[in-house]
């Protein structure tokens, strides 16, 4: 990232840009409130290919090149895209076997974006001339910085069932496991006739006559299959701009997207890059903010990355769409700078007058600049610029982790389970808010990760495991550090395949419990624990074989088996948690377990972020109100936001923030 901010000298602030809406008069005003509003970067031809190409193997770069050159003269740096993200409609004309099919077989037409299939070799071929004649025109330009190869992969086209994508799973199933029998092996084909005896009989899941009880296994190759495909792709485009720029490449992730395994893809992407939008049917929308900001950064190993999109108010997207109160498009940006990123970038500049997005909020918004966005917009842009030092700048290394697997997220989903409600992702969002209310950061860990980093690791059903990967948790848990293991985990192996001889399967001996039997509940049903709490969603009709019972059901469909337990492994300890527990009892386990494993927590109202960036030199404490009350908070040294001396006590105002440059940094 320091190839980006060191060219802009500091943090990025900016957004999409697309001219292509405007006329050039009002190209020129934009550069102009540009300046006013201190953005530096701009994201230009995400959605140019129809005009950049606008017959098949004819190019047109005037506006392009107009816009860069534009940029360039008003000091103004450029994010350029591949322009690959959606194919022109003459594409899909000339290529009809090129779009997306779905499950049911019905071809998606064109008409928005994204419209092609991920395995189209037509598709690909198109793809990369144009990333050619970009790079070969581009590749060197002084205005731009960064290049966004396609944009958000994924989106609307994860899964292609068309039969070009049937022949590139096929082709993918045989590298995995070699030979046909290896697939009757991992499928599990001896159940319901389904044994394979030709490559050529081997289908994506499509509809099939027992509606969504495809083959798990499957099902599971196939999302592993789709996001595979999804990153040669980028691969193939990344390559032809390696080859013609050294400046650096990305591709916009979009936090928790289920589809694509971002663990697999982090590390080829030069610049970690996200785009986030507030979700208001979370109950504490700021809480997942952070929640995808700590993804990236994980996923950057650590290293500064770029909140790439994200608005100043309502999207258009969501049933009901709200508008941000005052400040808190403000306190968005600065989570993200907070946790890790070099720079806060919004979708988009200018609102849009036409098309599907025209309700989307803008950095300009349809009532121009005498308008609340305008002006906060203006004020966020002065801000990063005395932030600008923060640039480069790393979180403390959290001694917390959560274990996200996406591999487990997407076997844990699949059909035909105990329960609908055992979804990880739901966990981890309530455990990973209980420890944000106590201000502790944490890293998302893909088990294959550096675990020596961390004293406490929370693993919310964990449901896939390979055995390489439970012997390093248990590694881990021995050598003495703390793990929470929640229900429905360790019960398959990488091919789901069921591991027998009572659950936790594979966290058997670390938990030192043996489950007998699943008993999950109802929708609304909820059972006493004897510790005073309630749990809903899941109980186990278990026995201990070593752990000690921190709490039993007091009634249910398990009464009387235990539903948390603490074991001693090692040096170690492992806690299990065999219910959904409520507000409160997740709260006093999650304040147990920091404790017990030696973790700081802090003691502020709850809704006040506190996170610490540092560098070699300095240390940066960000403290975010998202209150609706004045905030004390003990700090010294300078407040670079208002350009204050803090002495002791550093005053926060409702909703409001504060970035102290400490003195002396602690490191
Ligand atoms: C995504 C896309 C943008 C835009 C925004 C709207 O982030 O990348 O092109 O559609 O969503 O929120």
């Amino acid at each position: 990232m320091d190839r980006v901010t060191g060219r802009l000298g500091g943090l990025a602030y900016g957004g999409d840009y697309n001219p292509e809406q405007w006329s050039p008069e009002v190209w020129l005003e934009d550069m102009s409130l540009m300046g006013q509003a201190s953005v530096n970067l701009v994201t230009v031809g995400v959605f140019a290919w129809s005009l950049v190409e606008p017959h098949p193997g004819e190019y047109d770069f005037t506006l392009i090149d107009q816009v860069l050159e534009l940029a360039h003269r008003n000091g103004i740096h450029v994010d350029l895209a591949t322009g690959t993200a959606s194919p022109p409609p003459w594409f899909t004309r000339m290529h009809p076997d090129a779009m997306l099919v779905d499950s049911e077989g019905t071809p998606r037409s064109h008409g928005a974006r994204q419209a092609y299939c991920p395995s189209s070799p037509a598709f690909r071929e198109a793809a990369a001339r144009l990333c050619s004649h970009m790079v070969d025109r581009y590749g060197d330009h002084p205005s731009v910085v960064l290049w966004h190869v396609s944009n958000e992969y994924g989106d609307h086209n994860y899964h292609c069932y068309c039969d070009v994508s049937a022949q590139s799973f096929r082709t993918w199933l045989q590298h995995r496991y070699g030979s046909l029998a290896e697939l009757n092996r991992a499928w599990g084909t001896a159940v319901w006739s389904q044994h394979y005896a030709d490559w050529a009989d081997v289908m994506p899941p499509r509809s099939v006559s027992y509606k969504s009880f495809a083959n798990p296994t499957q099902q599971l190759d196939w999302w592993r299959f789709s996001s595979d495909e999804l990153l040669t792709l980028f691969q193939a485009e990344a390559a032809i701009i390696r080859a013609g720029s050294s400046y650096p490449v990305t591709t916009n992730f979009m936090s928790f997207f289920k589809p694509v395994n971002y663990q697999k893809w982090a590390s080829s992407v030069d610049i970690v890059s996200n785009d986030d939008y507030l979700l208001y049917t979370d109950p504490h929308p700021e809480q997942r903010t952070a929640m995808a900001a700590d993804l990236m950064r994980s996923l950057a190993a650590g290293k500064p990355w770029l909140l790439m999109e994200h608005s100043t108010s309502a999207v258009n997207w969501q049933p009901r769409n709200l508008a941000k109160a005052p400040g808190e498009m403000r306190r968005n940006s600065l989570q993200h700078i907070a946790r890790g990123a070099d720079g806060a970038l919004f979708f988009q500049w200018r609102a849009s007058t036409f098309g599907a997005e025209k309700f989307h909020s803008a950095m300009l918004p349809h009532a121009g600049t005498d308008s609340s966005i305008w002006r906060e917009v203006c004020r966020l842009g002065a801000d990063l610029r005395h932030l600008s030092h923060v640039a480069g700048s790393a979180v403390e290394q959290p001694r917390v982790g959560i274990i996200l697997d996406w591999e487990s997220w997407w076997a844990a989903e699949l059909d035909s389970h105990p329960s609908i409600d055992a979804t990880p992702i739901s966990q981890i969002r309530r455990w990973y808010g209980a420890l944000w209310e106590r201000s502790v950061v944490v890293d998302f860990v893909a088990p294959t990760g550096d675990l020596s980093k961390y004293d406490l690791l929370i693993a919310p059903s964990w449901y896939l495991v390979s055995d390489d990967d439970a012997g390093r948790i248990s590694d881990f848990v021995t050598s003495g550090a703390t793990l929470v293991l929640t229900y429905f985990s360790g019960v398959v192996d990488e091919n789901d395949h069921v591991r027998t001889g009572g659950y936790p399967g594979a966290f058997r001996e670390v938990t030192g419990l043996v489950i007998e039997e699943f008993a999950p509940l109802l929708a609304h049903q909820s059972v006493r624990l004897t510790d005073g709490g309630t749990g809903s969603v899941w109980t186990d009709r278990a026995r201990v074989t070593t752990a000690e019972v921190l709490a039993r059901y007091a009634d249910g469909p398990a009464e009387g088996s235990p539903a948390i337990t603490f074991n001693t492994v090692g040096e170690g300890a492992c806690w299990y948690v065999g219910t959904e527990l409520d507000d409160s009892g997740l709260t006093r386990l999650v304040e147990t377990v920091l404790t017990r494993a030696g973790i700081p927590m802090s003691t502020h109202a709850a809704g006040v972020e506190i996170v610490r960036r540092a560098s070699p030199e300095n240390s940066y404490l960000f403290v975010l109100n998202h209150t609706a009350g004045e905030v004390l908070v003990e700090a010294r040294g300078h407040e670079l936001l208002d350009d204050r001396s803090v002495q002791g006590t550093l005053r926060v105002a409702p909703g409001g923030c504060a970035v102290v440059l400490e003195e002396p940094p602690r490191q």
